[in-house]
């Protein structure tokens, strides 16, 4: 067992862990952070996706002690006084999803997609996502409200921070 620190939307949290264990393990068995889902636990779909240190990634391609000393946010972390993230507002207004359960890695992964090119074309959103599928919306509303989300936060001299 080793012991791990890390920050989990802006609360820190010493664990033990198997060298195993695999972050998304953590997040959700261990921290209750159940609104990261697993979807095939084989870092394909995207579902599981999380920030560490800023940047999107699959959580179960994740080791619990490789994520040690991070400071993570999930879906769960985004909003902010009570106020959605621009994209969590923009995935609602447009209708970017179905059943769900892409949409928290989805939101994640659209985020950090615009932090490096906040005003991206539909072509550029499509290559962004690409590793987070989605078997209900054709995606085409996903790209919208990656579309608005960009607008708004342009709009509103918002950081793209997650
Ligand atoms: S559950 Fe992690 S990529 Fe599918
Ligand atoms: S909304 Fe169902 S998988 Fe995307």
């Amino acid at each position: 067992m080793a012991r791990i620190t890390v920050i989990v939307d802006g609360v820190t949290y010493e664990e033990e862990a198997e060298p195993r264990l695999l972050l998304v393990h953590l997040l959700r068995d261990r921290l209750g952070k159940t609104g990261t889902p697993i979807g095939c636990d084989t870092g394909n779909c995207g579902a599981c996706t999380v920030m560490i240190d800023g940047r999107s990634a699959k959580s179960c391609s994740v080791l619990a002690v490789q994520a040690d000393g991070s400071d993570i946010v999930t879906v769960e972390g985004l909003a902010t006084g009570g106020e959605w993230h621009p994209m969590q507002r923009a995935f609602h207004e447009e209708h970017a999803l179905q059943c769900g359960y892409c949409t928290p890695g989805m939101i994640m992964a659209a985020i950090d997609l615009l932090k490096d090119d906040p005003d991206p074309s539909d072509e550029a959103i499509r290559a962004g996502l690409e590793g987070n599928l989605c078997r209900c919306t054709g995606y085409c509303n996903i790209v919208r409200a990656v579309r608005r989300a960009a607008q708004t936060m342009s709009d509103s001299g918002r950081e793209v921070t997650a």
